[in-house]
């Protein structure tokens, strides 16, 4: 188990297919808490480590692996940050992640691999308190900018993962909050904001549940 803190730091995850939103309303949100407590934005995949830079040449298709050694790759490139995501949190940094797990298991499940296989190795990484998810018709992602340059991003693959995001044994055990890509930035940011106040208030300072274990 993670060490606990009485004040620690928020975990919030964005989710979604390939142009939902994520990177703009994680980043929007990162600033949003930054103007009262410590916060550290983050995203995976890290393509800064080796594990990572082996991912980032599969996903823009200057390598290939198996789908299985590729989602053990996600996972391990998780692993990598989980014990500094874990130490942030205690020591009362908010910890903001474009991508995590949930990301895994979607992706590798639209690849054919199975729920529990895939959830195996990302099993007791730190929990997040939240989970935004960013919902978008894999049609209308495909019209923004520069879609179609990464490895999953045609029609076919997104509308699975899209399928794979719903399932109810991925989004087991953490709390989710579907948001809808066709409302308003503004709309859906002050959404999001009040989101994390919620989750802020259910894990304030003296009542911090202790951090959980994903998905164990
Ligand atoms: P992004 O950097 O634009 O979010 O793209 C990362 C791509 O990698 C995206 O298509 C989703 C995919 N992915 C996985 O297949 N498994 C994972 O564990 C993660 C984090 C991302
Ligand atoms: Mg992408």
């Amino acid at each position: 188990p993670w060490p606990t803190c009485g004040s620690r730091g928020l975990f919030v995850v964005f989710e979604g297919l390939d142009r939902s939103g994520k990177s703009t309303h994680s980043k929007l949100l990162a600033e949003h808490l930054g103007s009262e407590a410590p916060v550290r934005w983050m995203c995976f995949p890290d393509r800064s480590s080796p594990i990572g830079s082996l991912l980032d040449l599969y996903l823009r298709k200057q390598a290939s692996l198996s789908i299985s050694a590729v989602h053990l790759l996600f996972s391990a490139n998780r692993w990598e940050q989980a014990a500094s995501i874990a130490e942030d949190l205690n020591s009362g940094t908010h910890v903001i992640c474009d991508r995590y797990a949930f990301s895994g298991a979607a992706y590798s499940i639209a690849n054919g691999l199975d729920l529990g296989f895939c959830q195996a190795p990302d099993r007791g990484l730190p929990a997040p308190d939240l989970v935004c998810f960013m919902r978008v018709c894999p049609e209308e992602a495909a019209q923004r900018e520069d879609y179609g340059l990464s490895r999953y991003e045609y029609p076919e693959m997104q509308a699975k993962v899209g399928k794979a995001f719903d399932l109810p044994g991925l989004r087991a055990g953490v709390a989710w909050h579907d948001f809808d890509s066709r409302r308003s930035q503004e709309v859906n940011q002050a959404e999001v904001r009040d989101a994390a106040r919620q989750a802020l208030a259910r894990s304030g300072p003296g009542t911090a549940p202790p951090l959980r274990q994903l998905w164990a």
